[in-house]
């Protein structure tokens, strides 16, 4: 092993790429910067990591432009019918983890000089591999300068593709509502601090309940289902249609309260069914809350539910549910990779066949490369349809959605310590989710047992003590 660099010339097809590198590369960029400077930046063969450390897509983009037809570019010669290519070696790493940390490190160190987050600075990178070699690298103590035990806990937490478990949640005893009640002796008005999260007793159309939960922070996300018209008038009551537009014009002047100006509000409701068709008033809401309130309709969601058989007579048992997706502004914020799952269906990004019409480039993966030996794994992103069955609901509790429902868009719409506002928070899922994704829920209910419900499940679920606060912000109890 040398201490000292050496640059050589080596026949291109001796080139040995990093085969675990999880770096992203915009080939065709590569590609033409190449052909327009040179190829006067060469890749370093590490000796402990038997293969190049960094200049791997470099590499890459140069076996790309000469299989493609070009010319060969300055920096490299043709000798004996073999393309050369400058290689750096020497001044190894001791193994083969410190060679994969001072691979990473070699990119992202140029990022830090700037004001990036180490958010941003994974996206650089296929995140569920580079996040697995992390993990690998931490184990081994040899975790990169780049990146410390902190931004690898937050790493894990935000950029991990789409889970199937959506992470811990105790049951929310629902049918021990009133008993739970008691115990925890809730009352309007009170408001109770659950570690990171608050939840208040009251009615959220009232702007001092809104305020006294909100505290002065403001919600990245509203995320809700409201009691639907006509629903559930044993649960929590039930608003005529024709009274709904007053009583939702009150709960958006909150909501729009709650919100930061790069926020989403997203809206679960679906309307009932009565006497063979289904009631429009839904329709009406949403069409009114754009043209009259000034809501950005973004998008509709389709959650796929599990429907509860009932009796077949004008119409089939309700499967799906809309969440309806606004936003303040054209500029709100959003993170659509920490939602990408798995994809066998997806077409490599750099394997055979992606080319600019692939679905690879329209996944903004593509780099247009045509070595059949370059293989990524498929990521997706997913459809604005969502397959989340199983709601509680199926199982016999009244209007709770499934953790991954507020988890997709938590995840989504919001990012580690961000904040999320549920007006309407029942047994509490929302606040469930973002206890663990790492966010803030600020919270409302005006029913007492329902507080109570929520309290006994997040205190089940993490093992902690919800806290009384009193008006002058003082813990009373807990
Ligand atoms: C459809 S449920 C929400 C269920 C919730 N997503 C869950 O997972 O349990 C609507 C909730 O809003 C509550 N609610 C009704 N009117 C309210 C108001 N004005 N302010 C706050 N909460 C209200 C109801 O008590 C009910 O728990």
């Amino acid at each position: 092993m040398s201490d000292r660099l050496e640059i050589r010339y080596i026949p291109i097809t001796q080139a040995v790429l990093w085969d675990r590198n999880p770096k992203e590369h915009d080939i065709g960029k590569l590609v033409t910067s190449i052909w327009r400077h040179g190829f006067k930046d060469p890749p370093h063969y590490d000796g402990a990591l038997e293969a190049f450390d960094y200049g791997n897509g470099r590499t890459t983009a140069l076996i790309a432009g000469l299989a493609a037809g070009r010319h060969i570019p300055k920096g490299c010669f043709e000798s004996d019918g073999e393309i050369m290519m400058p290689v750096t070696f020497g001044v190894d790493a001791d193994s083969k983890a410190a060679a994969e940390a001072f691979a990473i490190d070699h990119n992202n160190l140029t990022m830090l000089g700037g004001d990036f987050m180490q958010y941003e600075i994974s996206k650089m990178w296929v995140e569920e591999e580079y996040v697995a070699m992390l993990k690998g690298l931490a184990d081994a103590d040899e975790l990169p300068v780049s990146v410390d035990g902190d931004d690898l806990d937050a790493l894990l937490r935000d950029v991990m593709v789409e889970d199937e478990t959506p992470g811990e949640d105790a049951e929310a005893k629902v049918d021990q509502a009133e008993e739970l009640r008691k115990k925890w002796q809730v009352e309007l008005g009170q408001l109770w601090e659950l570690g990171e999260h608050r939840l208040i007793c009251g009615d959220c159309t009232d702007a001092a309940v809104v305020e006294r939960v909100m505290a002065g922070d403001s919600a990245n996300l509203c995320f809700t289902s409201p009691p639907y018209s006509e629903q559930r008038k044993k649960q929590y009551g039930g608003l005529h249609e024709d009274d709904y537009w007053t009583w939702f014009d009150m709960v958006q002047d909150s909501i729009k309260g709650a919100l930061d100006v790069t926020g989403h509000f997203v809206l679960n409701i679906k309307p009932h069914t009565r006497m063979g068709q289904r009631s429009l008033y839904v329709f009406d809401l949403v069409l009114s809350m754009v043209r009259k309130r000034g809501w950005r309709f973004v998008d509709e969601f389709c959650w796929l539910r599990t429907g509860v058989p009932g009796q077949v007579i004008k119409s089939f048992k309700n499967a799906f549910e809309p969440c309806y997706w606004f936003a303040l502004s054209d500029e709100f914020l959003w993170y659509p990779r920490q939602v990408m799952h798995h994809s066998e269906s997806v077409p490599l990004p750099l394997g055979p066949g992606a080319g600019s019409n692939s679905w690879a480039d329209r996944q903004g993966q593509g780099g247009g490369a045509i070595l059949s030996n370059l293989i990524m794994p498929g990521l997706a992103y997913p459809s604005n349809v969502l397959d989340f069955k199983n709601n509680a609901e199926a199982l016999g509790h009244p209007a709770a959605f499934p953790l991954q429902l507020p988890s997709f868009f938590v995840k989504c719409m919001t990012q580690d310590g961000g904040v999320l506002f549920d007006p309407f928070v029942g047994s509490g899922t929302t606040l469930i989710a973002c206890e663990n994704l790492s966010r803030r829920c600020r919270a409302i209910e005006i029913s007492p047992a329902y507080v109570a419900v929520a309290l006994q499940r997040w205190a089940d679920t993490t093992g902690g003590t919800p806290k009384l606060i009193s008006n002058n912000g003082e813990v009373t109890r807990g």
